[in-house]
C-alpha cells in the first residue's frame, strides 16, 4: 500500500473519532442543559402555592331598586334573589342531594302549605331534574332523595353604593329578610 493511502485512512479514522467526540459531547452538554431548566422550573414552581382560586363569596348585585319584583336567578352565582315589596331574601339553587341546579318552577295552581309553622299559600316551588327532589316556595325539601332544604343566605346593604350584598359564607333561617 501507497503512503499517501495510509495518510488518508489515517486522517480519515481521527476525523471520525473526533466528529465522534464532540457529538456525544454535544449530547451531554443538551442533557445538562435540560435537566437545569427542568430544575429551575421545578424551583420556580415550587414558589407558587397549589392553591384553587373560588370566585368570591361575598358579592354585590346592585341597588335593591334596580331588581325587579319577585324572583332574579343569578346564573353564575346559582342563586334565587327575591324581592317582595321592600324585603329581599336569597335561595342557593344548589340541590341539598348532589348538587344540580333546581329550577324554580311555577305551579298551575296555588296551593296552601305549613311552612315554619305557619300555614302560607305558595305559587312556586324549586324542583330539581336530576333526580326529582322537590322544595316548597322557602325551600324545604319535601319530596325527593334531597336531606336538607335550600340555603339561604345573608343579604346587607352596602355602607359605601347602597348596593346589595349577598354573603354566601353566611348561612340564615329560611324566614330571614331584609327589609330596606
Ligand atoms: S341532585 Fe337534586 S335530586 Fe339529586
Amino acid at each position: 500500500m501507497k503512503l499517501t493511502t495510509l495518510f488518508t485512512k489515517a486522517t480519515a479514522t481521527s476525523d471520525g473519532v473526533q466528529s465522534r467526540r464532540s457529538f456525544l459531547q454535544q449530547l451531554g452538554l443538551g442533557g445538562l442543559l435540560a435537566s437545569l431548566a427542568g430544575f429551575t422550573y421545578q424551583s420556580v414552581r415550587s414558589l407558587v402555592p397549589n392553591v384553587l382560586y373560588e370566585p368570591p363569596q361575598k358579592f354585590k348585585i346592585g341597588s335593591p331598586a334596580m331588581l325587579p319584583e319577585g324572583v332574579t336567578f343569578l346564573e353564575d352565582k346559582r342563586l334565587y334573589v327575591f324581592k317582595e315589596a321592600q324585603t329581599y331574601h336569597a335561595i342557593s339553587a344548589s340541590c341539598t342531594h348532589l348538587g344540580c341546579t333546581v329550577k324554580h318552577t311555577k305551579l298551575n295552581q296555588a296551593k296552601t302549605v305549613e311552612l315554619n309553622g305557619e300555614k302560607k299559600t305558595i305559587n312556586f316551588e324549586f324542583h330539581c331534574p336530576c333526580h326529582g327532589s322537590k322544595y316548597y316556595a322557602d325551600g324545604t325539601n319535601y319530596a325527593g332523595p334531597a336531606p336538607r332544604p335550600l340555603r339561604c343566605y345573608k343579604l346587607e346593604m352596602s355602607p359605601d353604593d347602597g348596593q346589595l350584598i349577598v354573603d354566601m359564607t353566611n348561612e340564615v333561617e329560611q324566614s330571614y329578610r331584609l327589609t330596606v
